[in-house]
C-alpha cells in the first residue's frame, strides 16, 4: 500500500477554522514536511494548485505557492520520495508543462509526476481572464483528454502534431524528453472524471468519507475499478484522509471538536457558493459532495480522529477496500502530524509492514 502526504502549499492546510493551527505556506515548511515523509519511508508527496482563496476571518487559501516551482525545489532536496505537481489545465499550455516536467524529472532523477486539474472553482480562472465560459464545466474532461494526449506525445516521441478541438499542434517539439516514464494522475469524483482517469491516467485520487468511518466511501474506489475495467487498464484509487491523532481518543476528539467550534463560516460560505456554480455537477462530483455537508470544515474529506493505535487500525481498514492502491494523508498540524505518523502510527500498520521491511 502506497502512502503519501498532501503538502500544505496554501495557508492553514485543509481545515477551515479559526481554532486550527494558523500558518502561511513556505518552501521551508514544505521542505521539512517532505524530508520527514522521506525519512519515514513515505512513498510520495503531492502539492495542489489553488489560485484564489475563500476569504473569511482566516483568509482561507488566500495565500498559496505555485505547484511546479515548489516541487522543483523539493526535488533538489530529496532523493527517494516521488513528487507530484498539479497543473490547472486552463492556465498553462501543455507544451510548456511537458517541458517543465522534463526539467523536474531530470532534477529528481525520475521521481516526478503530474496531477491533472480540470478545474471546478471558476473564479480562479475568471480573475485572470482565462475562463472559457460556463459550458466548460461540462467539457472540462474533454479538454483535459486532449491536454494529456499532447503531454504524452511530447514525452514519448518528442513531437506533437495533434489536431484536436482545443489544441492544434504544428510539429511541436520537446527535447530532451524525460529519461524516465512520467506518471499522470487525476482526482475525478464524477463518473466522467473517473472515466478520464481510467483511460488516460495512472491512478485517481478520491475523497474518503465521514469521521471514523474508514470504509464508508467504499463505493468510490469500486466505481473507479469499474471504469478501469471498461478501459482495460490497471488504474486504481488513492484515498484522501485527514489524520487527527493524539495519545488518547479523548484528546484527539477534543481537538476535532475545537476545530469544528471555530469553523470559519465566511470562508465556508464562499466554498459552498462557488461549488454551486458548477453547472454540470453529477451526484458524485465534488460540488455535490461539498454541498451535502452541513459544515465542511475540511472539505468533508474522510477524517480519522483518535489515539495513534486507533488511527493505525482505521488506516489498515482503508487499505482493505477493493480498488484502493494508496492512501494520501493530511494533518491538522503537519510537522507534529508527520512525526506522530512516522513514530507512533505507521509502526502499528499491517498494510505498511512489508513496505517498511523493504525500505529498511
Ligand atoms: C487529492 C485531490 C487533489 C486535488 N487537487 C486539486 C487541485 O490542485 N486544484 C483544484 O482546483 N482541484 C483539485 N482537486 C479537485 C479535483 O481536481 C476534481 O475537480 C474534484 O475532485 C471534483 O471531481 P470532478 O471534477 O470529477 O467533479 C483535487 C481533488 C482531490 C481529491
Amino acid at each position: 500500500m502506497d502512502i503519501g502526504v498532501f503538502i500544505p502549499i496554501n495557508n492553514n492546510g485543509w481545515i477551515i477554522s479559526a481554532n486550527s493551527p494558523q500558518y502561511m505556506p513556505s518552501f521551508d515548511l514544505n521542505r521539512r514536511i517532505v524530508q520527514k515523509a522521506e525519512a519515514f519511508g513515505m512513498d510520495f508527496a503531492l502539492s495542489m494548485i489553488k489560485l484564489h482563496g475563500f476569504g473569511g476571518e482566516t483568509e482561507f487559501w488566500d495565500h498559496g505557492l505555485e505547484s511546479f516551482t515548489l516541487m522543483a525545489g523539493l526535488a533538489a532536496v530529496t532523493s527517494r520520495i516521488r513528487l507530484y505537481a498539479s497543473v490547472a489545465v486552463l492556465t498553462i499550455p501543455p507544451a510548456i508543462v511537458a517541458r517543465m516536467t522534463s526539467t523536474i524529472s531530470d532534477i529528481s532523477n525520475g521521481r516526478f509526476g503530474v496531477n491533472i486539474v480540470s478545474g471546478w472553482h471558476k473564479i480562479e480562472y475568471s480573475q485572470m481572464g482565462l475562463w472559457p465560459g460556463d459550458e466548460y464545466f461540462s467539457r472540462r474532461y474533454d479538454y483535459s483528454t486532449e491536454y494529456v494526449r499532447v503531454l504524452r506525445d511530447l514525452w514519448e516521441t518528442g513531437t506533437s502534431s495533434m489536431q484536436g478541438e482545443f489544441f492544434q499542434m504544428d510539429d511541436c517539439k520537446l527535447s530532451p524528453r524525460p529519461a524516465h516514464p512520467v506518471k499522470v494522475v487525476a482526482a475525478g469524483q464524477s463518473d466522467r472524471g473517473m472515466e478520464f482517469a481510467a483511460q488516460y491516467c495512472d491512478f485517481n485520487f478520491a475523497f474518503g468519507e465521514g469521521v471514523n468511518t474508514p470504509t464508508k466511501g467504499a463505493a468510490v474506489p469500486a466505481r473507479m475499478l469499474e471504469h478501469a475495467r471498461k478501459a482495460g487498464r490497471d488504474a486504481g484509487s488513492y484515498m484522501l484522509y485527514m489524520v487527527i491523532a493524539d495519545e488518547t481518543d479523548a484528546a484527539a476528539m477534543a481537538k476535532w471538536d475545537s476545530y469544528n467550534a471555530g469553523a470559519d463560516m465566511g470562508a465556508i460560505g464562499h466554498l459552498l457558493g462557488k461549488a454551486a456554480e458548477d453547472t454540470a455537477p453529477s451526484a458524485t462530483s465534488m460540488a455535490s459532495t461539498i454541498q451535502r455537508s452541513p459544515s465542511p470544515i475540511n472539505f468533508s474529506m474522510g477524517t480519522l480522529v483518535g489515539s495513534y493505535a486507533k488511527v493505525a487500525a482505521m488506516l489498515d481498514e482503508v487499505a482493505t477496500m477493493p480498488g484502493v492502491k494508496g492512501i494520501m494523508l493530511t494533518f491538522d498540524d503537519f510537522l507534529e502530524g508527520m512525526d506522530a505518523y512516522g513514530k507512533r502510527i505507521q509502526p502499528l500498520m499491517r498494510c505498511r509492514a512489508e513496505r517498511l521491511d523493504a525500505v529498511a
